[in-house]
């Protein structure tokens, strides 16, 4: 039997806990022009953050990475950063990529703060979906939530001429801390409510090394939605798709929809598909990950070499991090979220 008569399934790893690899979320850059306190703080990253840019996978190494992953069964890929925006001719990258036979949704997280100047050059080159980060409605109070670097006026231009070249609902996610912007919240969904975004409200992780966290700055999301529903009726819809990360609710009187993605207060990992490459092509299996598998020398032999290493890596994994928080004495290393992009 040749290659391309194999049951698909015959080449498609599970991991210990039965869980196959469909999503792949690619970090094409470290690098970042805002210092959101809670991922990247100003004080603790410094302005010129960044790998020397050699150590980058080029394009063609990316290439044939997507190519791996795809075949052993991902067809969801999303572009990360850092801010992904920042890495030079995106578009070329996306174009190759969106050939790639098996990837059939391509997305981009981003914080909006460049997509003005590159949406349309972005969906002419095929990306289908944007999720763009936006964690308060106040000028002001953005300007603090990004370090000091951003411009909300500059989002929403991004926002408005993305959805004018094509992009239709557009997920808007803001990472809610109690007493940070919790008053954000009902502001950001009077703002997209009946516009067709989906705004969704991730609880506050503790994630990487830098963000100081603690319990009682996370805002269940069971509180967010009764808050929201108070003011604007709210019914549960069903998941997209198995293993989809946000909950749904569907505004009564049919003016869209919000999301609430409950990390902390309700672990989806029993479902976890999702793989993350760094932009120096390390591949780690969770979030909390403290290490990375270095594909690269994989990836020098090519396209096959690089599927055995990946396939092997998966069938080793048992990442639930979110389910038991890392338990009594766990270690406190995991990669930082600049480093693999949420
Ligand atoms: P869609 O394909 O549009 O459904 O995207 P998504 O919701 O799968 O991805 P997105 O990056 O928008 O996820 C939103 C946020 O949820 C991320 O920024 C993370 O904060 C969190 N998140 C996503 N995946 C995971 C995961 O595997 N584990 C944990 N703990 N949090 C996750
Ligand atoms: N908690 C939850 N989500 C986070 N992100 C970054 N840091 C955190 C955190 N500590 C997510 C946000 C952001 C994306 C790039 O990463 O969703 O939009
Ligand atoms: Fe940059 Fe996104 Fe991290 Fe904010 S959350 S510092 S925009 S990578
Ligand atoms: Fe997946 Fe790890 Fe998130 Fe659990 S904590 S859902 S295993 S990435």
């Amino acid at each position: 039997m040749n290659a391309a008569s194999q049951p698909l399934t015959a080449t498609m790893p599970l991991d210990v806990r039965g869980r196959p690899l469909r999503d792949l979320r690619l970090s094409v850059i470290e690098a970042c022009n805002f210092r959101c306190p809670y991922c990247m703080p100003a004080d603790r990253v410094p302005d010129d953050y960044g790998f020397d840019s050699t150590s980058r996978l080029s394009f063609d190494e990316i290439e044939t990475l997507v190519r791996g992953f795809a075949q052993l069964g991902v067809n969801k890929l999303r572009l990360t950063g850092g801010e992904p925006l920042l890495r030079k001719n995106l578009p070329s990258l996306i174009q190759r990529l969106s050939r790639i036979p098996g990837v059939d949704d391509i997305a981009l997280t981003t914080n909006g703060s460049l997509l003005a100047a590159q949406a349309r050059a972005l969906r002419e080159a095929g990306l289908g979906r944007i999720t763009v980060s936006l964690d308060a409605m106040d000028p002001a109070r953005f300007r603090d939530m990004t370090g000091g670097r951003g411009e909300l006026a500059d989002v929403l231009a991004g926002l408005e001429t993305a959805r004018a070249a094509g992009f239709e609902s557009i997920k808007i996610n803001c990472v809610v801390e109690r007493g940070i912007n919790d008053d954000q919240v009902l502001p950001l969904v009077s703002h997209f409510r009946g516009t067709g975004h989906v705004v969704r409200f991730i609880e506050f992780m503790d994630v990487g090394t830098c963000n100081d966290w603690s319990r009682d700055r996370v805002v269940p999301s069971a509180e967010l939605r009764d808050r929201i529903a108070a003011r604007w009726p709210l019914r549960a819809l069903e998941a997209n798709y198995r293993g989809e990360v946000a909950s749904r609710y569907a505004f009564e009187d049919g003016q869209g929809e919000v999301g609430f993605v409950s990390s902390v207060s309700a672990p989806f990992c029993g479902d976890c598909h999702r793989a993350r490459v760094s932009a120096d092509g390390r591949l780690y299996t969770c979030l909390f990950a403290g290490d990375g598998h270095d594909l690269r020398p994989a990836l020098s032999q090519g396209v096959d070499a690089l599927r055995e290493r990946v396939s092997t890596i998966w069938t080793r994994r048992g990442d639930r991090y979110s389910e038991t928080r890392g338990g009594v004495g766990a270690s406190r290393k995991h990669i930082e979220m600049f480093l693999i992009g949420g």
